[in-house]
C-alpha cells in the first residue's frame, strides 16, 4: 500500500531536485549534444550570469531555455529570458538538443521529431556558445555567425540585444505558463513601436494610446530603421524617438524589458547582491488600460495589492474558471422583439472601450435607451456629458461589444449595459467586496519576491529521499495554493518593489533653499508646519516641518520609508524627507486647490466633484485600510486633511502621521492619548474601546454628511425648525431627525441639502451618500461598513 506513494514521491522529488550543477563553458561542438536526461548539462556564460539548457515547463514536458543564474533557481522557476520551443514542449525522455555536423541545431522529441530547428549549414565545424550578455550564438570556424537567439527574442529583451522590426516580444500565456499568450511588442507598419492583444476574438493596439496621435503620444513616424536598445547604463531609445530611463539609471546592473503576461511592458532590475527583481520602469501605471486584460464582458477594476481584478459585468457570469481571458458569457437571452422586457443598468462611470455602432450628438438619456433597444445586438451604451467650446452637448455611444471595461480615473460618463428587466432589479444592493483577511503583521507591506533556496543537507542520501518528498509534496501544496490564490491578481508586478518612483533623502539646506528660508506658510497642524516651496528641479512641494518627532534617525527613516512606499492616486504623494540633527521634514506634492475645508466654505464645489470627492476619498482610505495594515488608521478624517488637485480630485493627506509623531503602538490598537478631531471622533476613543479602522470609517461618516450638508459638525447646528428651535444638537441626529420627520412628505432631502448647491444635485445620489453616511456613524463599530464596502455602495447605490 505504501509502495507506490513512496515511488511516487520519489519521482516528484527527482523531478522536483531539478538543480543545474554541472556546466559546460566552453561550449558545444558540432556532433555532440545535450540531453533533457541529464539535466545538469547546461552551457554557461564565461561571467557565470546566464546558463542555458533544459527547463521544465509541466509536467513531463521540457523547452530548451536560457536563464539567468541569479536570483537563484528555485523549485518552482528560474527567471528565464529565452525559450526556443515555448509552445511545443519535448519529452522528460530522450529529448535531445543536438548540433549536427551539417551546421544544423536541431531540438527533438523522444520521438525524434524535430520540433525545432535553425536551419542553419555550415561546411565548416560549428560552435554552440552562450556569450555574456545571455546571446546563444552559433558560429563557424571563421567565428562567423550563422544564428544567434538575440535575433528570436521570446518575450524578454536584454541590455544591448538590439529590437529591430523583425523582433517580437510576445508575453506568455499565464504566470507559470510559457507558452505564446495575446500580448505583443513590435514595431508597427507606421514604424511606431507598438503594444497590440490580439486574442481569440478580437485585437487592438493598445500602446501608444489609441486616441492619441503618434506625436501627441511623443512617437515619430518618420524613421523607418526601426531599431530600439537598452544600453548597458539603464536608457532605452528607439528611433521612433521613444526614450525612457530606469529608475535606477546610471549603474550597470542586470536588468531585463520583459512582454509581461498581462499586457504591460516592464523593465525589471537586479541590484548588486539582491535575490529580487524590482520594477524600475512600466509602460502602464494603470494595468487597466490594457486591452483585452479581462476579456469580453468584464470589467477590469484596479487593486492597489493586486494591480487588477477582473470581475464579470453584471449580468454575465465567467466563462472558464482561472482564465480570465476568455471573460464572461451573457446568463440571460436577449430577445429582440421583446423590448418591453428590457432594462439598462447604470454602471457609474465605467468605460467599455471601441465597438461603438455610431455616435450620436444631443439625445436624451431616453432617447440614446430607445436607440440601443431598436438595435438588436446593442448590448449597452456609453452616456457621456462633454463641455468644450464647440461641442457642448451630451453623445450616446451604443456598443455592439462589451471589450475593455475598466473604470479610469476621472472618466466622467456612465455606461447603461442592457439587461432583462428582472435581472436590472435584482442587482440592487448584492454585490459584495471581496472578503480580506487580515492578519495584523507590519511584513505585509513589503511583500518581497524572494526566490527560497534549495536545502542542501537534504540531498546526500536515498534514504532521505522520503523525507525530501513529503516536503516537496507540501511545497507543491504551497505552490499550488499559491497559483490557486492568485488567480485572481494576475499582475506580476504584485510581488515586485516598485522602484519607479522618485521617493529621496533631501538636505536640510536643500529644503531651507527650496522654502526660501521657510518664508511662505501654508498652514498648520498635525506636529507641525506646512511651507510652500520650489524643488531644484522646478516641482512646486509642499513641505511639513515637523515639530515633535522626537525620534531617532534610523527609526524616522524606516517608517518614512514604509509611508513614502504607500501610493495611491487618492494618497498624497510623498516625494522625500529629510533627517539631520534634530530636523525632521517631510516632502509632499503640492495641491493648487488647497483642502476640502477651504473648497467648502466657498461655492467651488458643485454636486458632481462632491460625489466625486467622496468616492476619491473613500477609495484613499480603502486603499490605507486594505492590505490589512491596521496601523495605517488615518486617526484624523476631516475636511482640513482631504486636499483637492487641479482637477479636484481628493487625495488623503497625513496618513501615517500619527504613527510617526507618536510611538507606534497602534497597530496594538493601544492609543496612549485621544487623537483625533473634536465633531469627527469615533465614540470609541471616549469609551476607551479597541481602535480598529472603524474608527476612520465614523469620521469619514461625518465627512459625507458634511459634504451634502455644508454643515460642519465642530460648529454646534443651531436648528431653527418650529418645535425644535434654540435645541443644539450633533449633525448626525439632526440629520436623522430631519429624516424622519419629513419621511412622509419625502422632502428631506430638501431639508438637509446645503444650501450653497442651490438646489442642483442628483437626488438618488445624495439619498446613497446619506445612507452610507448613516451606516458609518454607528455607534457599534461593528455595524459599520468597511472603506471597501463604502467604495463599492456609493459604486452601486449611485448607479440606480
Ligand atoms: C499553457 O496554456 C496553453 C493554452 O491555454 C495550454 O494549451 C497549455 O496546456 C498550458 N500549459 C501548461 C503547462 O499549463
Ligand atoms: C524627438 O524628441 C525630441 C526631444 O523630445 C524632439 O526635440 C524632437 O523633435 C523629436 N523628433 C521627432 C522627429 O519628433
Ligand atoms: C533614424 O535613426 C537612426 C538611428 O538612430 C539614425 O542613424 C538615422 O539617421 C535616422 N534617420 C532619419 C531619417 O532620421
Ligand atoms: C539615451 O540614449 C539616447 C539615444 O542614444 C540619447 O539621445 C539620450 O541622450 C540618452 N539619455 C541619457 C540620459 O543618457
Ligand atoms: C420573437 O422572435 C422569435 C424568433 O424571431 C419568435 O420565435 C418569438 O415568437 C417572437 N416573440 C414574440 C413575442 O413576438
Ligand atoms: C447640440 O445642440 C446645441 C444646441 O442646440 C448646438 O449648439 C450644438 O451644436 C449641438 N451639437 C451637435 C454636435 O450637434
Amino acid at each position: 500500500m505504501a509502495t507506490p506513494l513512496i515511488l511516487v514521491l520519489l519521482v516528484l522529488s527527482s523531478v522536483l531536485l531539478w538543480t543545474p550543477s554541472f556546466s559546460i563553458s566552453d561550449g558545444l561542438r558540432a556532433g555532440s549534444w545535450l540531453s533533457v536526461e541529464a539535466p545538469a548539462e547546461v552551457l554557461t556564460s564565461p561571467d557565470g550570469s546566464f546558463s542555458a539548457g533544459f527547463h521544465p515547463v509541466g509536467q513531463n514536458a521540457y523547452s530548451f531555455a536560457i536563464w539567468f543564474n541569479k536570483p537563484t533557481c528555485s523549485a518552482t522557476s528560474c527567471t528565464v529570458v529565452w525559450m526556443a520551443n515555448r509552445d511545443q514542449p519535448v519529452n522528460g525522455r530522450s529529448s535531445k538538443l543536438c548540433l549536427l555536423r551539417s551546421g544544423n541545431l536541431v531540438l527533438e522529441d523522444a520521438d525524434h521529431i524535430i520540433v525545432w530547428e535553425t536551419k542553419t549549414v555550415s561546411a565548416t565545424p560549428t560552435q554552440l556558445k552562450l556569450e555574456d550578455g545571455g546571446n546563444l550564438v552559433l558560429r563557424d570556424s571563421e567565428g562567423l555567425v550563422l544564428w544567434q537567439s538575440y535575433d528570436s527574442p521570446t518575450d524578454t529583451l536584454l541590455p544591448l540585444q538590439p529590437f529591430s522590426a523583425n523582433s517580437n516580444l510576445i508575453s506568455s500565456r499565464s504566470q507559470g505558463n510559457y507558452s505564446s499568450g495575446f500580448y505583443r511588442l513590435y514595431f508597427d507598419t507606421d514604424n511606431v513601436l507598438s503594444l497590440v492583444y490580439k486574442g481569440p476574438e478580437f485585437s487592438s493596439v493598445y500602446w501608444p494610446s489609441p486616441w492619441l496621435l503618434t506625436w501627441e503620444a511623443g512617437r515619430s513616424t518618420y524613421n523607418n530603421t526601426k531599431l530600439a536598445v537598452l544600453d548597458s547604463l539603464g536608457n532605452f531609445s528607439s528611433t521612433d524617438n521613444l526614450t525612457f530611463l530606469s529608475a535606477d539609471y546610471g549603474s550597470k546592473i542586470s536588468r531585463m524589458l520583459k512582454m509581461d503576461f498581462d499586457g504591460n511592458l516592464r523593465l525589471y532590475s537586479l541590484q548588486e547582491g539582491s535575490e529580487v527583481w524590482v520594477v524600475s520602469w512600466e509602460a502602464f501605471p494603470q494595468p487597466c488600460m490594457v486591452h483585452g486584460c479581462c476579456g469580453p464582458n468584464t470589467i477590469c477594476l484596479y487593486t492597489p495589492s493586486f494591480g487588477r481584478k477582473c470581475s464579470c459585468s453584471p449580468g454575465y457570469k465567467q466563462r472558464k474558471p482561472d482564465d480570465w481571458s476568455l471573460g464572461c458569457e451573457p446568463e440571460f437571452l436577449l430577445s429582440c422583439n421583446q423590448t418591453d422586457q428590457l432594462d439598462f443598468l447604470k454602471l457609474r462611470h465605467v468605460e467599455f472601450y471601441g465597438y461603438d455602432f455610431n455616435m450620436y450628438p444631443n439625445v436624451t438619456l431616453e432617447e440614446c435607451k430607445q436607440i440601443c433597444l431598436q438595435m438588436c445586438d446593442c448590448r449597452g451604451f456609453q452616456f457621456r456629458f462633454i463641455k468644450a467650446h464647440e461641442s457642448d452637448g451630451t453623445y450616446c455611444y451604443p456598443k455592439s461589444q462589451l471589450l475593455n471595461g475598466h473604470r479610469p480615473p476621472n472618466f466622467n460618463a456612465d455606461f447603461y449595459v442592457k439587461l432583462p428587466k428582472a435581472a436590472v432589479s435584482s442587482y440592487v444592493d448584492t454585490v459584495k467586496y471581496p472578503e480580506l483577511h487580515c492578519s495584523n503583521q507590519v511584513e505585509q507591506l513589503q511583500r518581497k519576491y524572494t526566490r527560497t533556496h534549495a536545502n542542501e543537507s537534504l540531498r546526500f542520501g536515498l534514504w532521505t529521499a522520503c523525507a525530501v518528498g513529503g516536503v516537496e509534496l507540501i511545497t507543491i501544496l504551497l505552490v499550488w495554493i499559491f497559483f490557486i490564490r492568485t488567480n485572481d491578481k494576475p499582475s506580476p508586478n504584485a510581488g515586485y518593489l516598485l522602484a519607479t518612483t522618485g521617493f529621496r533623502k533631501f538636505t536640510f539646506a536643500e529644503l531651507k533653499k527650496a522654502t526660501n528660508r521657510f518664508s511662505e506658510e501654508l498652514g498648520r497642524g498635525a506636529g507641525g508646519i506646512v511651507y510652500k516651496a520650489t524643488l531644484s528641479d522646478g516641482r512646486v512641494a509642499a513641505i511639513k516641518r515637523l515639530i515633535d518627532a522626537n525620534k531617532g534617525e534610523a527609526e524616522f527613516l524606516a517608517e518614512v520609508n514604509t509611508i513614502g512606499k504607500l501610493n495611491h492616486m487618492n494618497l498624497i504623494e510623498m516625494w522625500g524627507y529629510c533627517a539631520e540633527g534634530k530636523h525632521r521634514l517631510l516632502v509632499y506634492e503640492y495641491m493648487e486647490h488647497g483642502s476640502l475645508a477651504e473648497n467648502l466654505s466657498s461655492k467651488s464645489l458643485d454636486w458632481d466633484k462632491r460625489f466625486d470627492i467622496a468616492m476619491g476619498t473613500a477609495r484613499g482610505l480603502a486603499y490605507l485600510h486594505e492590505e490589512c495594515l491596521e496601523w495605517v488608521l488615518h486617526c484624523d478624517i476631516k475636511p482640513q486633511n482631504i486636499l483637492i488637485d487641479s482637477k479636484y480630485r481628493p487625495k488623503v493627506s497625513d496618513f501615517g502621521l500619527a504613527w510617526l509623531l507618536n510611538r507606534g503602538d497602534v497597530k496594538y490598537s493601544k492609543f496612549s492619548r485621544i487623537r483625533g478631531t473634536r465633531g469627527y471622533m469615533a465614540p470609541e476613543w471616549v469609551f476607551n474601546l479597541p481602535i480598529t479602522s472603524k474608527v476612520d470609517v465614523y469620521s469619514y461618516g461625518i465627512l459625507l454628511l458634511e459634504l451634502v450638508t455644508g454643515k460642519s459638525p465642530a460648529a454646534e447646528i443651531q436648528v431653527s425648525d418650529e418645535g425644535s428651535s434654540k435645541t443644539q444638537r450633533t449633525l448626525v441626529t439632526w440629520v436623522r431627525g430631519q429624516m424622519e420627520r419629513a419621511l412622509e412628505t419625502e422632502t428631506w432631502t430638501h431639508e438637509i441639502i446645503d444650501p450653497k448647491l442651490e438646489g442642483i444635485y442628483d437626488e438618488a445620489e445624495m439619498v446613497t451618500m446619506v445612507n452610507v453616511a448613516l451606516r458609518c456613524v454607528q455607534e457599534d463599530k461593528d455595524e459599520r461598513p468597511k472603506m471597501g464596502e463604502v467604495v463599492e455602495m456609493l459604486f452601486r447605490d449611485g448607479s440606480q
